[in-house]
């Protein structure tokens, strides 16, 4: 007999894209031979494990200011480690967010990761239109389509976004129709920085639909990558939160990128309102905040070690960015129109001039040796190196204007395998391309 699921239990029946190929890194991933460019993991040797480990044991023993640390925390989160993260921005100067400015916001630590804080404004908004930029962050995208939201997505420009398109868009729409914006600030998958002025340009668009409707309709700023951005030629990010008049701004940020993903902390920063009040009952409802004991490690690591530390992941990934990025010209340079990436985190996008790079393209086969041809593939139990990467199909929107690009693109991240590995991957990938070339060639008789 068959179970009777919600809409949302039947979309999640089969597991997503990235779902799978999580699930396939940690089951068939083989270390030093298998190649993975493709789950966004963080390098295992640049987590801080050492000084975790102080913090933790530091935690531990100072039980009368840690109180009950090992315990169940509360909805809204840590108070050291809200305290911790106010202080991190304000002495880091992260998005010129200033203590007077800290008067009127708040914060909420979220209960696994910003995933979670991601997850609950799902939840606690109207379905509707979210608007967000393409290529997109396919995780989220396809959480929200599976909640029954409708995904708009606007053309991404050198400034982060098209926002022409955004305003003839709107001007077409039933505005009543629009849920909330989801703009991240240094993208996923290609990095690109929005400028401060489209930061800004978003905000007032959101507020003059909330004038027309009489009701805020918000704007989600993911900053998962801002504070990695290591070209110092790019102009210095301020927080959404200074550009509103009206409390619409929510900012999420998350410590994966810059400390270690299993601490798990992701946190979201707002004026005090009812939407704040309703994602910290979300927490409540799916088992409080992160554990306390991670909250309250990682507010000793930001008051002792985050500046230090942050400039070393910082100079690591501006070096792997220039490694992978010199190889990407040296072996792929003739089958490439353009590579994006090198200012900030640890994607690198790259578009094809003609080779196919989807889920059943030659390329693809090539690399996860699946060709069916065992002198390319290996044989069974010792298949030749595999290279994991995201094709770019996953980060375009079904009914894109841009369907034709997101066949010939992808996303590789570098932040998992050590840089000396990075010339292994990029000569498997040339490999590959020559691969599809010749088949494409073989097809059509030349
Ligand atoms: C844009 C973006 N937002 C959020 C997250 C999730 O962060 P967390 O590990 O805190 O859940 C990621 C992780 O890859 C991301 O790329």
């Amino acid at each position: 007999m068959e179970y009777k699921l919600s809409d949302y239990g039947s979309l999640s029946i089969e597991q997503s894209p990235i779902g799978s190929m999580t699930a396939d890194f940690s089951t068939t991933f083989r270390k030093g031979i298998d190649i993975n460019l493709g789950v966004g993991y963080v390098n295992d040797d640049t987590i801080p494990s050492n000084e975790l480990r102080e913090c933790f044991s530091y935690v531990l023993q100072h039980s009368h200011i840690y109180k009950s640390s090992l315990n169940y925390g509360a909805a809204q989160g840590s108070n050291h480690l809200i305290h911790a993260i106010r202080d991190y921005y304000v002495t880091n100067g992260i998005g010129n967010v200033t203590q007077k400015d800290f008067d009127s916001l708040h914060i909420a630590i979220g209960a696994n990761g910003a995933t979670s804080i991601l997850d609950a404004i799902a939840d606690v908004l109207p379905k509707g239109i979210v608007f967000t930029v393409e290529p997109m962050y396919y995780i989220y995208t396809e959480t929200l389509r599976r909640k029954g939201y409708t995904i708009c997505a606007i053309p991404e420009t050198d400034e982060g976004i098209d926002i022409n398109y955004l305003k003839k868009y709107i001007e077409t729409c039933d505005i009543h129709t629009i849920s909330f914006f989801y703009i991240i600030t240094v993208n996923n998958p290609t990095t690109q920085i929005i400028t401060n002025t489209c930061k800004k340009e978003i905000v007032h668009i959101a507020e003059d639909i909330s004038r027309k409707r009489g009701h805020i309709v918000p704007v989600i700023f993911d900053k998962a990558y801002e504070d990695i951005i290591y070209d110092s030629s790019v102009e210095k990010p301020e927080s959404g939160l200074l550009f509103q008049s009206l409390p619409c701004v929510f900012e999420v940020g998350t410590l994966s990128k810059i400390i270690a993903p299993a601490l798990r902390i992701g946190y979201v920063i707002a004026q005090y309102s009812t939407m704040f009040s309703s994602i910290i009952q979300r927490n409540n409802d799916v088992g409080f905040s992160a554990p306390l004991i991670l909250q309250d490690v990682s507010s000793v690591f930001l008051q002792k070690y985050i500046k230090q530390h942050r400039e070393k992941v910082m100079v690591g990934y501006a070096q792997k960015a220039k490694t992978i990025i010199d190889y990407i010209h040296k072996y792929l340079g003739n089958f490439v129109e353009r590579v994006q990436g090198g200012k900030a985190g640890f994607y690198v996008y790259i578009t094809f001039k003609t080779i196919q790079t989807h889920s059943s393209s030659d390329f693809f086969a090539f690399l996860s040796h699946t060709t069916k041809n065992s002198v390319i593939d290996g044989e069974k139990g010792n298949v030749n190196p595999r290279l994991l990467y995201v094709p770019g199909e996953m980060c375009m929107n079904e009914h894109s204007e841009q369907q034709e690009l997101r066949y010939r693109q992808l996303r590789i991240s570098f932040g998992f395998e050590p840089i000396e590995e990075l010339e292994r991957a990029v000569l498997l990938m040339q490999q590959a391309a020559e691969y599809a070339q010749k088949k494409s060639r073989s097809r059509i008789g030349i």
